[in-house]
């Protein structure tokens, strides 16, 4: 099938399941002559539910891990550890679940975690549902390989802000200046409290049809 029509398609689906919110809109329209783009409720609902599960064990990992770090070294010594083990630890959620799982963030820490092409699109219906409606739902989606994504918001707490927040308010000089040898070209400051931080994006490898 054309890819420029797939990925139309995956733009229109998107649309409709982002403006509906998962209400009870069916997306029986979406089918073509040779490949099936059509999600049944059951597998959206399957795979949003595996999707949080993912999202939720993968941001545990995370946190109890930089909990523990602020509480042996405080947060210089946190910002050092994460630095270091933030990768791995979402390698070995990625190998544990057996889905590509990816924080993807425009303004990035890691430049690891820049978004590609379809994962803009999804940062920037979320940023818009957000603006419409104060509201940006998870969701269950095929990207352009036709491949089955969850994604979800990444919103910022107060906890963040002492790495995320306001340079010389929040972050302090010492922090600051820490953050900016491990991380030269960070743009992941200046956040505030509620801001879309950025987007779990998590893809299945295999669906069960
Ligand atoms: C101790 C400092 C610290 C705290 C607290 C912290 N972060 Fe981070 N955060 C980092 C560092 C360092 C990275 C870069 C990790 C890497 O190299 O992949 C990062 C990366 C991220 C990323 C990946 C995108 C990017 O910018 O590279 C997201 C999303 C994120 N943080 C969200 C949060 C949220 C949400 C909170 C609060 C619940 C939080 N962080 C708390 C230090 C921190």
């Amino acid at each position: 099938m054309n890819k420029i029509f797939a990925g139309f398609l995956v733009v229109l689906f998107l649309m409709a399941t982002m403006s509906a919110c998962f209400s009870d809109r069916k997306n029986e329209n979406l089918s073509t002559d040779n490949e099936v783009l059509v999600l049944s409720d059951s597998i959206v609902n399957v795979y949003r539910e595996q999707g949080r599960f993912i999202a939720k064990s993968s941001f545990q990992a995370l946190s109890s891990q930089l909990t523990g770090a602020i509480q042996t070294g405080g947060i210089s010594y946190a910002v050092s550890f994460c630095n270091i083990e933030a990768v791995p630890i979402i390698d070995s959620m990625t190998a544990a679940f057996n889905a590509d799982i990816k924080r993807v963030s425009e303004k990035n820490r890691n430049p690891d975690n820049s978004p590609d092409a379809f994962e803009e699109m999804l940062l920037d219906l979320f940023d818009q549902n957000l603006k419409n409606s104060g509201k940006a739902n998870d969701t269950v989606l095929l990207d352009l390989n036709n491949k089955l994504v969850y994604a979800a918001p990444i919103h910022i707490a107060p906890q963040c802000l002492q790495c995320h927040g306001l340079i010389g308010a929040d972050i302090s000089d010492e922090n600051n200046s820490i953050i900016k040898k491990l991380y030269p070209d960070d743009k992941a400051t200046g956040y505030v409290s509620g801001d879309l931080r950025g987007i779990w994006r998590i893809r299945f490898e295999s669906i069960e049809k």
